[in-house]
């Protein structure tokens, strides 16, 4: 949740700015770290510091893969499913990581640790096949590469 001093502040940074719908990107991002995803509840206050229509924001939240409209786990696996990576053997790697964590495409850990979702060309083709952690990029996959990568990104 959002604290007072902080909502008063995006209030602020949003009158400043010529057209507030500028500002939908940055206050869904920080609304979802608040709130753990962009739940109605963050979306609905998002709008109220924006003074836009809520659909608005629900619209524009469908676009963007790195807001999440469901609870996810605390850090979310990227796995790039576009045609380098596929090329360079991104199946087997999803294969590998769907069997390692338990999960299938679009699910959270028991444990809460990780969400598996595809992403298109993540940028980095010259190290394909590649996925995100979190924020972090990771290239040149391998099982044990992928075992590792876990290991240090669980939390
Ligand atoms: S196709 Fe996977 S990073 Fe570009």
């Amino acid at each position: 949740m959002l604290s007072d001093d902080r909502i008063k502040e995006l209030r602020e940074y949003v009158s400043s700015l010529e057209h507030p719908e500028e500002a939908l990107v940055d206050l869904m991002h920080e609304a979802q770290s608040a709130y753990g995803y962009l739940s109605d509840e963050a979306a609905e206050a998002v709008a109220d510091i924006a003074g836009v229509p809520v659909i608005k924001v629900e619209e524009l939240a469908t676009f963007y893969n790195l807001i999440f409209r469901r609870p996810v786990g605390r850090k979310v696996i990227f796995v790039c499913d576009s045609i380098s990576c596929w090329v360079m053997g991104m199946e087997n790697m999803f294969d590998y990581l769907k069997k390692k964590l338990g999960i299938d495409i679009g699910q959270t850990t028991a444990d809460g640790a990780f969400t598996l979702l595809p992403i298109c060309c993540l940028g980095a083709c010259h190290v394909a096949p590649a996925m995100m952690v979190g924020e972090k990029l990771y290239g040149n996959l391998t099982p044990e590469r992928i075992d590792e990568i876990l290991e240090k990104e669980r939390i």
